[in-house]
């Protein structure tokens, strides 16, 4: 099997395992359909095929992941509805679509947002689970970290803060840090706590995670500027509509494609305890860091 194909099957079992997670809830207006509207748009689903990769390169059973990595899917959903909305990035396309609020509304969208939320933590803090209650309460524990004001919750605040004027590298790095890396971060750590992984290995996730990440929002900062916005599914120019700084008005493009080479290398070589288990991972920094979407 190839890196990409193993990948792929984590996507696919995913995949699957959103498109059911509300079945059979009693019909709350539109809410629903709101969420799996945003939840089922195809996205690339980086944060659970992290997790589950990472599970089992920690020793772990990939199906066991499932629910905390369609758990961490469902709070990314819930970050891309509220980051486009009018009071924030005011963004009309997501996903190849229209965003949230353009169809839904404001009110429907924030409480869609709200709902994926609070779905999460419910996924994982279900009876049903596979997984030891430590491990569980261990993962909700850093999830709930990741999410909020500590993490990208915290991060979207700076990056608001920092509209319309220049902020220095030390406080740009600080936002990705945790308006996308947090989450990143969690998903790495929730793969590794998910198998009951040591010490050593989560040390070495969490340091692929952390460069993967920055590597990961720079090269979204440079799709913003040079993207095509049919294929990246979402608005480009964003950043430059909204004042933003980023790592690309910081340091320019060229800097900045350097700068992800720099990162992925290192996400890389964190992984070297794992030996050719890393593989897959070490494919995935790789390609997201030539991503075009
Ligand atoms: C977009 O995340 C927001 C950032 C943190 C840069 P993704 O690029 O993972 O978006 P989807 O999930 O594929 O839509
Ligand atoms: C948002 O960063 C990260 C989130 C927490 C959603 P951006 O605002 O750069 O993400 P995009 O470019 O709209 O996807
Ligand atoms: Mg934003
Ligand atoms: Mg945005
Ligand atoms: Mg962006």
């Amino acid at each position: 099997m190839t890196c990409a194909q193993r990948l792929q099957g984590h996507r696919e079992r995913v995949e699957a395992w959103l498109k059911n997670c509300f079945d059979g809830r009693e019909p709350r207006g539109d809410l629903y359909d709101a969420m799996r509207y945003s939840l089922l748009a195809g996205g690339k689903r980086i944060r659970p095929v992290l997790l589950m990769e990472v599970c089992r390169m920690c020793g772990g059973a990939p199906e066991q992941a499932l629910p905390l990595a369609g758990a961490i899917e469902m709070v990314h959903t819930y970050s891309l509805i509220h980051d486009d909305l009018p009071c924030m990035d005011d963004d009309d396309l997501r996903r190849g679509r229209p965003t949230n609020h353009k169809v839904y509304g404001e009110a429907t969208a924030v409480l869609a947002g709200d709902a994926l939320l609070t779905a999460a933590f419910e996924t994982v803090l279900a009876r049903e689970t596979d997984l030891p209650a430590q491990r569980v309460l261990e993962a909700a524990d850093c999830l709930g970290r990741a999410a909020g004001a500590r993490g990208m919750v915290g991060g979207q605040i700076l990056d608001m803060a920092g509209e319309g004027h220049a902020l220095g590298l030390a406080e740009i790095e600080e936002l990705q840090r945790l308006k996308t890396g947090a989450l990143i971060m969690a998903a790495a750590e929730m793969g590794c706590i998910a198998a009951g992984g040591t010490e050593l290995q989560r040390a070495a996730v969490r340091h692929y995670a952390e460069r993967l990440g920055l590597a990961f929002q720079v090269r979204d900062d440079i799709l913003d500027v040079i993207g095509d916005e049919a294929t990246l599914g979402k608005s480009v120019g964003s950043d430059v509509k909204s004042e933003k700084s980023t790592f690309v008005t910081l340091k320019g493009l060229d800097a900045c494609r350097t700068l992800v080479e720099q990162l992925t290398e290192e996400a890389k070589q964190a992984l070297s305890v794992f030996g050719a288990e890393a593989d897959a991972l070490c494919w995935l920094a790789d390609s997201l860091s030539q991503r075009e979407s």
